[in-house]
């Protein structure tokens, strides 16, 4: 397979929007724009919606196969092992609740997390859980050191991290924390909203006990959707906590509801609460085979190259760029410290350039359709800037 694709016919037909040069967009660690296939699934969907007779049972069964099945296929999983969710946070919620913990038991994260992956865990400690938040270095970046040192204290059971963190784009070593909490009996639970679409994942080979994933930013998806993957043994075993009418055994016929077999499904769709927003699956799905028809690999060689790009300009402008320059550090997100973080964002702006502003330091992210004239947009500002 070659390493590149159609960039242009990509950016005409999905992200017509580019064509106009008004605009770069380098803020995919906020929020994903709609493809153009995703926007028509919503429109087709919508208008479906208008005239409910048109949609059958079948029809939504069928977008919510769909999806679990393109969501399995981001992190390297079975469509059993995942339940679709409406963000990030409910799949964090997901691990907090449902595996099994007890007074006195203590989870390990990093201190900078994005907050959907604090205080699911810190409602935890009403219930004398503890909650060991590991300092950042110097540098702001997790310090997967002294994590893995706090993973010998006996009552650790869980170790939630970010993948890839919000604020620097740092991506910590899933493989080598995974392999180290296994050994330990110790479950790993991951926040991967930041990197699922911009690198491949292998959720189950990193031994990943529970993933959480929105898909409003690198899945280019509407708000409201998103996954968890739950290991296929957990998946068969953990109870639920939250309990919906849709997570039993029974659940697809409609004509004996009221048997009320309360048999869980024996796979991760028992953890889906209830009806799902069928529209918004509609247009994930459509986003998720645009992501899977480009390649996820070559996504991420694409990614890699631009922030490859815009790290070396940077640094020889001498800026301080707080993403690590190692490739299996980063992702799609770079950071890089202004003066004056404000100012320096309102002249992006005034260049056109979107991008976001993260604790005082600027962060661009680009995705698939970026292209070196848009990355260069944004460095024409920022180094005559540092
Ligand atoms: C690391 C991380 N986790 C989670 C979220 C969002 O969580 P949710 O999808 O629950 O809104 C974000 C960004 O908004 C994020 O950067």
């Amino acid at each position: 397979m070659p390493d590149t694709y159609d960039l242009e016919a990509l950016r005409r037909v999905e992200f017509p929007w580019t064509t106009r040069g008004d605009r770069v967009y380098l803020n995919h660690a906020s929020t994903g724009p709609l493809p153009m296939r995703a926007r028509a699934a919503l429109a087709i969907w919508t208008d479906w919606r208008g005239e409910p007779w048109r949609i059958s049972d079948e029809m939504e069964f069928e977008v919510m196969d769909r999806a679990r099945t393109h969501a399995a296929r981001l992190v390297g999983a079975a469509p059993q092992e995942i339940a679709l969710t409406t963000n990030t946070s409910h799949g964090i919620n997901i691990a907090a609740r449902c595996l099994p913990l007890r007074a006195g038991d203590i989870v390990v994260s990093s201190d900078r997390e994005f907050p959907a992956n604090v205080y699911p865990w810190m409602a935890l400690e009403r219930e004398g859980i503890i909650v060991n938040q590991i300092a950042c270095t110097p540098a702001g970046l997790p310090d997967e050191e002294r994590i893995l040192a706090a993973l010998e204290r006996p009552r650790v059971k869980v170790l939630t991290l970010s993948w890839v963190s919000f604020a620097t784009g740092y991506t910590v070593d899933l493989a080598r924390l995974g392999r180290e909490c296994r050994e330990r009996g110790i479950y790993f639970v991951v926040d991967a909203i930041q990197g699922v679409g911009a690198r491949v994942l292998d959720a189950p080979g990193c031994n990943i006990d529970i993933l959480a994933c929105g898909g409003q930013k690198w899945l280019l998806s509407p708000w409201g959707t998103g996954f968890a993957y739950i290991r296929r043994a957990l998946a068969e075993q953990l109870e639920p906590r939250e309990i919906g009418w849709l997570a039993v055994r029974g659940s697809r016929d409609f004509n004996r509801l009221v048997d009320y077999d309360f048999t869980w499904h024996d796979d991760a769709r028992r953890f889906e609460v209830g009806t799902l927003p069928y529209q918004d699956l509609a247009a994930f799905c459509a986003s998720m085979e645009l992501l899977h028809e480009v390649s996820v690999a070559r996504i991420a060689t694409h990614v890699r190259s631009l922030v490859d790009a815009m790290t070396t300009r940077l640094r020889e402008a001498g800026a301080t760029v707080l993403t690590p320059a190692e490739a299996q550090r980063r992702a799609g997100i770079l950071t890089v410290r202004v003066k004056n973080g404000q100012r320096v964002s309102e002249q992006l702006s005034a260049a056109g350039v979107v991008c976001g502003l993260r604790e005082g330091a600027i962060r661009l992210s680009p995705h698939l359709y970026t292209t070196r004239e848009d990355i260069d947009r944004a460095l024409d500002v920022l180094v005559r800037a540092v």
